[in-house]
């Protein structure tokens, strides 16, 4: 897990000059042995955690807007005020402490009790809850119903035999053996039963009745809903080729699927893997730190380049390639045979196992069958609410209208699946709260991490500020003008601060 905590800093009982701290400007330092942030909106000084509570980011690292704070590793958003994460990856509140102004010295004194649930958008909440799917949108929706005061059933039905799991760390700290198995479930097994959401696992919903505001599961259960959230995901494209689904073949999506890669690389030496995108790369970093031979197959000239155009992709390739990485770029594989990998241009490669990393596509089948408005995704307006009444869409499943471009996008971040889920939970209980958070997601690759805010399908200009082979960069991409996403290498604020930037600028 990333962290950067560094020394506890001044003892905050003790009183720091008012002056000391700029708007907008943090301290970090410490009350007793808990490290403490204060941090300076305006006239109004606040102190909370010093720490996110997603992978303990260190908060002072990061950009104080108005009286929140964001997390410089992967953006979320706390509350100065309250403490609570109003934005995803975290999900849990930060504590807060009381603060004394007194003869232009800040005093921090005792920390404050944790918020209550505020129940305030509770007006009229549906007699049940079910969430389809038990992923990244799924949980976020569940914390975030809980955090609002429902206290209606809710049940989570998921196809997946484990519960909700940190998917982003399956491809990395815990494929290269850095990050133990109980790092993984979102939640405590425990924390289920006490927030009363009954966790349906190994269980396929078949069909959905929106008018009888029902579901069919695959076993032929009827279950009745006052409210339902579809966030289904995405499944990994298999390609057709002779021997693409045999025995030494591997997907990636789900933790089963992680722990037999894990497994298969214990008597392993060397590994294909196909697709230079994030899952196939980050794979390949993470099976390069467990010492496995990697060669990456692509049809693309670049890696990362219909995403993040050739400046970026040639610069990833370099970090692979310095780690020993071999790329067979413009070649795609024709059969698996055993251990005989053939590739387009006739090679054939001895290795003891394939990852596939060729995609996903959105699982719209259910609500294909349930007559749901479906468009590359299930459409969905700026509510999440899909073309039937009481049903929601979420996550990788869902498009929806962005104002930042003006078109419908579909996305496949982990943090915009999450605050899809969170928006969605709000919005099933009768608030009427738009979606409109700017796309955001980050890539790790050994030491590398790319952090990327906005949406650019298609750009006209790419201009490269800093330097990538020194990992102090910029990339900006453009379209007619306007700027639609950033980059980043080891500039967490100046991403923070393009997220910010984007924010404001909506789609003329
Ligand atoms: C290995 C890996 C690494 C990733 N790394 C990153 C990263 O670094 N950064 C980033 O931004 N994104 C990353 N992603 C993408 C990110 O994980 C997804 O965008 C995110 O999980 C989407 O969340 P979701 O809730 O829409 O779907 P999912 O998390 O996929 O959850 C879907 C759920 O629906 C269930 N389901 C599907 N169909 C049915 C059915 N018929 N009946 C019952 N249940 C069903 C599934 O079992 C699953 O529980 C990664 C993805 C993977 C696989
Ligand atoms: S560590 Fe703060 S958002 Fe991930």
């Amino acid at each position: 897990m990333a962290t950067t905590a560094g020394s506890k800093g001044p003892d905050l009982t003790a009183g720091v000059p008012v002056d000391s701290i700029s708007d907008g400007g943090t301290l970090h330092g410490h009350v007793g042995d808990d490290e403490v942030l204060v941090a300076r909106a305006g006239d109004r000084i606040f102190a909370v955690g010093a720490y996110c509570t997603h992978y303990h980011g260190r908060l002072a690292d990061g950009l104080v807007v108005g009286d929140t704070v964001r997390c410089p590793l992967h953006h979320a958003c706390f509350s100065l005020q309250t403490g609570d994460a109003l934005r995803a990856p975290a999900l849990d509140p930060i504590a807060c402490w009381r603060v004394e102004q007194r003869d232009g010295k800040i005093f921090v004194r005792e920390k404050l009790p944790p918020a209550q649930p505020s129940r305030s958008g509770a007006t009229g909440p549906p007699s049940s809850i079910v969430i389809l799917g038990g992923g990244a949108a799924g949980i976020a929706a569940a914390n975030t119903l809980r955090q609002e005061g429902y206290g209606g059933p809710i049940t989570m039905i998921s196809a997946d035999a484990d519960p909700p799991v940190d998917r982003p760390n399956l491809s990395k700290d815990y494929l290269a053996g850095e990050a133990q198995d109980d790092w993984i479930p979102m939640w405590p097994p425990d924390l289920y039963k006490e927030r009363q959401v009954e966790l349906l696992l190994k269980t396929r919903v078949s069909s959905i009745e929106p008018a009888a505001r029902a579901l069919v599961l695959e076993n032929g259960t009827r279950r009745e809903f006052g409210a339902l959230l579809i966030a289904t995901g995405a499944d990994p494209v298999h390609l057709p080729i002779p021997g693409g689904d045999g025995g030494t073949v591997h997907y990636l999506r789900s933790f089963a699927d992680s722990r037999a890669i894990v497994e298969r690389t214990s008597a392993a030496k060397h590994a294909v893997v196909v697709g230079a995108s994030f899952i196939g790369l980050e794979v390949a970093a993470s099976l390069r730190t467990r010492g496995i031979a990697v060669d990456v197959v692509a049809p693309d000239h670049l890696p990362l380049e219909r995403v993040m155009g050739a400046e970026l992709g040639r610069f990833i390739k370099s970090v692979h390639e310095s780690h020993g990485v071999v790329f067979h770029l413009g070649e795609t594989v024709t059969s698996v045979a055993g251990r005989a990998v053939t590739l387009s241009g006739g090679a054939t490669i001895d290795a003891d196992f394939v990852v596939m990393g060729v995609g996903v596509k959105p699982a719209t089948s259910i609500a294909e069958r349930s007559g749901l408005a479906v468009d590359r995704g299930i459409t969905v307006n700026e509510f999440l609410e899909t073309s039937a009444p009481g049903v929601f869409a979420a996550g990788d499943v869902a498009r929806w209208p962005d104002p930042h471009t003006g078109e419908r996008i579909r996305v496949e971040h982990w943090v915009v699946a999450e605050r899809m889920g969170q928006v969605a939970a709000r919005n099933m209980l009768g608030r009427r709260e738009r979606f409109e958070a700017v796309p955001f997601f980050w890539s790790q690759h050994y030491d590398v991490t790319i952090r990327y805010v906005g949406h650019a399908e298609r750009w006209d200009s790419v201009a490269v500020d800093g330097s990538l082979d020194s990992r102090d960069a910029s990339v900006s991409f453009s379209r007619d003008g306007r700027r639609l996403a950033v980059a980043t290498i080891e500039r967490n604020r100046a991403s923070l601060e393009a997220e910010v930037a984007l924010e404001h600028d909506r789609a003329r």
